[in-house]
């Protein structure tokens, strides 16, 4: 643990008056205090359940006791599997229902209750958690603590529903929206990759999955639209299905390193929301927003805004595919270093939650990293995007066949692509100076480093601001100066940034991110792994805003 060095820029003294000398000179004593008991960089300590502090009233219920360790299940909770949205039968269906309709009658002064469960998770992104011994409030999206976080908060939600329906054996489904497979195992519930029909009918309050606000153009039988900006979609069904197969594919596949699948290092003291890994922004993210209603009062609610997302039964089994994939990403195998974490600041990073019991339980992260020891697993599910071949320049996409027509993925750019042509014509980066990105493409060139090095190259944007309030989606190319942004189905498509509004980040501290891209799994993939330099292209996809980074470089990651 490190004692405040970055105190001195976080807390500035703009004394020069007068009575200067000696009320610098207090002043210094108390800044050098003031950082002593700051702590810069330790695991974070369990929050403070009755301190929280909410504007948007986002506080779970207050706790009489300190909260008590977590432990283990052990063999007494039998095994359990989480099984797909879309395969699960009629039985399953009731129970589940049944589950939240008891969870929905709970009052909210009940931290099992529907609503204290979704104010928990609006507390651990609303700056509602703050520390004595630390500047920042926490947050644990757009950093490394978003999949161990989301993990936990799933287990005990849970260990909830399955206690009030008094049978342990009950799961969560994972909402398989990843599998673009074109047919309904079960007609009546759709394909795994729209919203499983039991959700919205019937469409109303008889049925304790439905929520009234939702995006109509997500309801069943409408496609899953993985890069999406909310709202409708113009694709058809099956331009999206092979979008989202690359998506999924590019995402997965880049994250060659536990730093871009994680997202960004996030020790106590230091200020949260840094940046998230590959699929926190997409396809986590653009789930989000397209499952919200984009006519809400408040746009994007309730599944669109993170504040009141957890409102939706649906929330929960989208975050159960997340967490899924943060199994199949560590044993998919391939390129780079699928690894857990093990910085110990990560590790031994403690939250609080209520158990079944309205018991308030402390717990670490290193608690939740093997699922065998937390009693549950994942029904087996074909993951075609990221099947077959570990090679990056065969990507399993391009051999997969969708009801037999799922093309290979092109170029897009012009056909003989010279690289080198390219790359003189494109512009570098004004050095020192903040560039803004509109509605229009931007195109730049970057140098590589250390192409032959150990570790991975990746592409760093750095002080990633926009207005956070709004949402934002960004798409990356490689060598393709002309993209338009819409064009998912192409060979040079490298990675999307997309941001779930905050109607509370205003209140926020944190107000810059930064955004990764895994630079070498991409060049492996187009065969431009000799090239000097890399030519980048940025577009904007659905309501465009500002977005201001101040640089883009290549570095080395492990
Ligand atoms: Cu805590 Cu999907 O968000």
């Amino acid at each position: 643990m490190a004692l405040s060095e970055p105190c001195s820029d976080r807390r500035k003294v703009g004394m020069a008056g007068p009575r200067g000398s000696a009320l610098i000179g207090f002043a210094v004593v108390v800044l050098v205090l003031g950082c002593m008991l700051v702590v810069d960089g330790a695991p974070f300590p369990a929050p403070r359940i009755n301190d929280c502090m909410s504007w948007e009233g986002c506080c779970p219920p207050r706790s009489n006791v300190p909260p008590i360790p977590f432990k283990f299940p052990g063999t007494s909770l039998p095994m359990r599997t989480r099984r797909a949205a879309h395969l699960v039968d009629a039985a399953y269906i009731a129970k589940y229902r049944r589950a939240y309709a008891l969870m929905r009658k709970l009052p909210a002064s009940d931290p099992r209750s529907l609503v204290a469960q979704a104010r928990l998770h609006c507390a651990y992104c609303g700056a509602a958690f703050t520390y004595p011994k630390s500047n920042y409030a926490l947050e644990i999206h757009d950093g490394w603590f978003f999949f161990p976080w989301h993990r936990m908060f799933l287990y005990f939600h849970e260990r909830i529903l399955a206690s009030l329906i008094g049978d342990p054996t009950f799961t969560l489904p994972f909402w398989n929206w990843d599998n673009q497979s074109p047919t309904a195992p079960q007609p009546k519930v759709g394909a795994a990759n729209t919203m499983p029909s039991y959700y919205t009918s019937p469409g109303d309050n008889s049925n304790s999955l439905w929520n009234r606000n939702r995006n109509r153009c997500a309801l069943p039988p409408n496609t899953i639209d993985l890069n999406s900006g909310g709202g409708c979609s113009n694709s058809s069904p099956r331009s999206l299905r092979i979008d989202n197969t690359r998506l999924m594919a590019v995402q997965m596949r880049t994250a060659t390193t536990p730093g871009l699948f994680f997202g960004s290092t996030y020790r106590f003291g230091w200020s949260g929301g840094l940046g998230g890994g590959n699929l926190e922004g997409s396809p986590h993210g653009t789930v989000h927003v397209f499952t919200g209603n984009p006519n809400a009062a408040n746009p994007f609610d309730d599944m669109g805004n993170l504040d009141r997302a957890a409102l939706d039964p649906l929330f929960y089994a989208h975050h159960a595919n997340m967490d899924r994939l943060w199994q199949v990403w560590k044993t998919a195998g391939g390129r780079g270093n699928r690894v857990d974490i093990s910085d110990r600041d990560y590790l031994n990073s403690q939250f609080v939650f209520y158990d079944e019991n309205k018991k308030l339980v402390s717990i670490k992260v290193s608690d939740v990293l093997d699922l065998n020891k937390l009693r549950y697993n994942y029904q087996n599910v074909p993951n075609p995007w990221m099947s077959a071949s570990s090679q990056m320049n065969s990507m399993s996409v391009d051999s997969m066949s969708m009801s037999g027509s799922m093309p290979p993925s092109t170029m897009c750019g012009p056909p003989n692509l010279d690289p080198n042509a390219m790359i003189k014509k494109a512009p570098m980066l004004p050095k020192k100076k903040t560039t803004v990105l509109t509605n229009k493409p931007l195109t730049f060139r970057l140098r590589r480093v250390d192409p032959s090095g150990k570790g991975e190259e990746i592409l760093v944007f750095k002080k990633l601001s926009l207005d956070w309030t709004k949402t934002a989606t960004i798409n990356a190319y490689l060598f393709y100066p002309g993209a338009d942004g819409t064009s998912i189905d192409c060979r040079e498509f490298f990675g999307t940034f997309s941001h779930i509004p905050e109607a509370n980040h205003r209140k926020k501290a944190a107000y810059t991110r930064s955004w990764k891209l895994g630079l070498s799994a991409k060049l492996e993939q187009l065969g431009l792994i000799d090239v000097s330099h890399v030519v980048v292209t940025l577009v904007q996809v659905g309501s465009s805003q500002q977005i201001k980074f101040a640089s883009a470089t290549v570095e080395k990651d492990q």
